[in-house]
């Protein structure tokens, strides 16, 4: 059965775009899962461009427009994750209708998740892939603005009657005046599923349009994202004597 699970954020710039990027390469490199990954914030769309996948004849805007199947729109990406882009172009945006999202979604096969990179907020955008997911994953950064805002999706989510998977909370530096892990689960009311640390690597890895799994597997983040992807499907991931080793030699 397919997992259709959103990744969602009350403020934008939190790294949904990167947990879908690298929860989707972990779950195929790893686990050897079928994943599909699509890029739902069609008026600021990222998803393609982190991937270096530039042009696509048919994107996800034609879907929602009712010209072009899902199916047409799905690219086979090196990691074996594949990828429904959105247009990077505003003349795409005429006549998009996002809530076509849940039925076109429901033409996939053969998958065993679907990530929905939704754009950030509580707009149509974000409802309609709150509404096409079955399960709701949040990402939040460690500071009361977001944390706030995610205590507003989440009272949302419960409306909506998406379950709610649980929180990422990312970009940690343990500094003192970060909210904990505690502190967040408290406030939001859901359990932190992974926390994944500021990391150098994860710009870096944009830049060079890589995941961070491939372009530094063994860096400090990498290694968060792999225990969520083993979590989400209830295995437990165990990092080797030699992973450790690698992943000393990799931080800076
Ligand atoms: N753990 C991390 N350590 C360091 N930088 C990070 C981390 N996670 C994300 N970033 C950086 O933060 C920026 C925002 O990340 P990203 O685009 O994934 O956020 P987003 O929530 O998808 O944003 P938007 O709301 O605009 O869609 C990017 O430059 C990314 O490289
Ligand atoms: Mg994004």
């Amino acid at each position: 059965m397919t997992r259709v699970i959103s990744i969602i954020s009350g403020k934008g710039g939190v790294g949904k775009t990167t947990v879908v990027i690298n929860l989707a390469t972990a779950l195929v490199s790893k686990f050897k899962r079928n994943v599909t990954i699509i890029d739902c914030n069609v008026t600021a769309s990222h998803l393609g461009l982190y991937l270096g996948m530039y042009y696509c004849p048919v994107t996800l805007n034609q879907v929602l427009k009712g010209e072009a199947k899902i199916t047409d729109a799905v690219y086979d990406h090196y990691t074996q994750v594949k990828v429904i882009p959105s247009s990077l172009s505003l003349r795409d945006l005429t006549g998009v209708d996002i809530t076509r999202l849940k039925d076109s979604i429901a033409d996939l096969s053969g998958v065993d998740f679907v990530f929905l990179d939704s754009a950030p907020g509580l707009g149509r955008e974000a409802i309609s892939t709150i509404q096409a997911s079955d399960e709701v994953l949040f990402v939040t950064t460690p500071f009361i603005p977001s944390t706030i805002d995610l205590i507003r999706c989440n009272e949302l989510i419960k409306e909506v009657k998406a379950g709610s998977l649980g929180i990422v909370l990312n970009m940690l530096s343990k500094e003192k005046h970060e909210l904990t892990k505690g502190e967040i689960e408290k406030l939001v009311e859901l359990p932190v599923l992974a926390t994944i640390p500021i990391d150098k690597n994860v710009p870096r890895s944009l830049a060079a349009r890589e995941p961070l799994l491939i372009y530094q597997p063994n860096s400090p983040a990498s290694k968060e994202f792999i225990k969520l992807a083993a979590r989400l499907i209830g295995e437990e991931y165990k990092i080797g004597f030699l992973d450790k080793i690698k992943g000393f030699l990799s931080l800076g």
